[in-house]
């Protein structure tokens, strides 16, 4: 197949790795990539962003099948220009991508299919931000209404820094306050075809900067799949796979369907496992990164088979996507300053020697080759390894990571940390 990728991350890299491993022998291009997807995909000069440039360039090259990486291709109305021209397309149109663009639309579209979720309070002014955060109490969550790019949420005790926040976001609408959740926060991803759900393997991943969960919220510092505590807790993972399947993935994508808006793509879950059950914490659109990069590793099933499936309505008559038992760890090295400021524009060495290491590879999140390869933004490489057991995945990548040279850089030192008993 010709498969066009849209993005320039390590989740695009990963899902181009994956399309590379299997059989099928692929012609894959990635717009606008990264120096590492180039040297797994043919990098073609156009605007990912825009519904006119990606469907006449599939159209004249003859692509089969386009790849939505990101978020913004999808706000923007990609899928849908590609769809209205017959591009097959993996990746929901405009309307159902807000399920991520917009946490009222999600909340709104949760209610009506009974989906369980924190309760949440949309506040337009300083007076019903106080009212909702004193209603609810301490920890405090405040959500931006709209895209923020993994900015928009804070969870903080401290009053003050959340009327701050929900201050700086006013201005453009309102935000939501929301009843804090406690608990274990598991990814699950779900390939969709408008009204039929696969799903892919759990994966936990590490939202803050520093170790022990300390410091800001970041885009995810490190990931790593399967979650064997999930069989402690469900009796098995796949019982709780079928339990998000059953309560929250299908009534969503139903609830969709029936507003009109059908999900075509990757619905991704973020779940956090409370004392009450199961709730959601958000939607989006798209793969998770960095999850997608331990997920794809372990998957079995050609990924293109089942990217095409969704994409054309055909889901139904796919098996369940399966996966290895291998465990697969990755750790994000990201610039000084990330995530409040990068600093960008410094060489990268060591690649080749941290990739020697037995089980690893690299996913580039943000790198460009200017003769030396170079840091272009916060997070600017995932190191991957997979293994028969957690400690050997784990070893591996930070053995990895610790070849790899990049001024001021920092990473997680804890990812994975407690599931490596093995
Ligand atoms: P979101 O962008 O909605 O995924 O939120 C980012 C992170 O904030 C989540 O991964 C959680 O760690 C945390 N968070 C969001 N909502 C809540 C909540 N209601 N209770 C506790 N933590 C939350
Ligand atoms: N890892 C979080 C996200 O992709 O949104």
């Amino acid at each position: 197949m010709k498969i066009l990728v849209l993005g320039s991350g390590a989740r695009e890299h990963a899902i181009i790795l994956a399309l590379r491993a299997e059989e099928a022998d692929h012609e894959l291009f990635a717009a606008p990539g990264n120096a590492g997807i180039a040297q797994d995909a043919t990098v073609v000069s156009l605007d990912a962003n825009d519904p006119a440039s990606v469907t006449s360039y599939a159209l004249e090259y003859g692509i089969d099948l386009v790849v939505v990486g990101p978020e913004a291709p999808l706000i923007a109305g990609v899928a849908d220009r590609l769809r209205e021209s017959g591009v097959p397309v993996f990746g929901p149109g405009k309307a159902a991508a807000a399920l991520e663009g917009s946490k009222a639309f999600a909340k709104r579209i949760m209610d009506a299919a009974g989906v369980p979720t924190g309760r949440a309070v949309r506040a337009g002014s300083v007076t019903e931000v106080t009212a909702a955060l004193d209603e609810f109490g301490a920890p405090y969550v405040v959500k931006a209404d709209g895209l923020a790019a993994g900015k928009g949420v804070i969870v903080t005790s401290d009053r003050d820094e959340a009327v701050a926040h929900a201050e700086a976001y006013l201005p453009s609408g309102p935000v939501l306050i929301e009843e804090f959740l406690a608990g274990p926060e598991v990814s699950l991803f779900f390939l969709a075809d408008g009204d039929t759900v696969r799903p892919l393997s759990p994966a936990q991943d590490f939202k803050r900067a520093g170790d022990g969960d300390e410091g800001p919220n970041t885009g995810g510092m490190g990931a790593y799949s399967p979650l064997p505590w999930l069989a402690e807790q469900f009796g098995s993972e796949a019982a709780f796979v079928d339990e998000v399947t059953e309560r929250i993935a299908l009534p969503v994508i139903r609830e969709l369907d029936r507003n009109g808006t059908p999900f075509i793509g990757l619905l991704y879950a973020g779940l956090i496992l409370t004392e009450d059950g199961i709730k959601v914490i958000e939607f989006n659109a798209r793969f998770g990164d960095p999850e997608t990069q331990v997920v794809l590793p372990r998957l079995v099933t050609p990924l293109s088979e089942l990217l095409l499936a969704a994409a054309v309505g055909t889901l139904e008559d796919e098996p369940c996507p399966e996966f290895s038992d291998a465990k697969a760890v990755t750790v994000v090295l990201a610039s000084e300053g990330y995530p409040t400021n990068p600093v960008t524009g410094r060489e990268i060495h060591g690649l080749a020697s941290a990739a020697e290491v037995p089980g690893v590879h690299i996913a580039h999140a943000a790198t460009s080759d200017q003769g030396a390869l170079v840091a272009t933004g916060g997070r600017v490489l995932n190191v991957v390894a997979t293994g028969d057991t957690f400690t050997a995945a784990r070893d591996a990548a930070y053995a990895a990571i610790e070849r790899i040279e990049l001024a001021g850089s920092h990473y997680r030192h804890d990812i994975a940390a407690r599931v490596a008993t093995d």
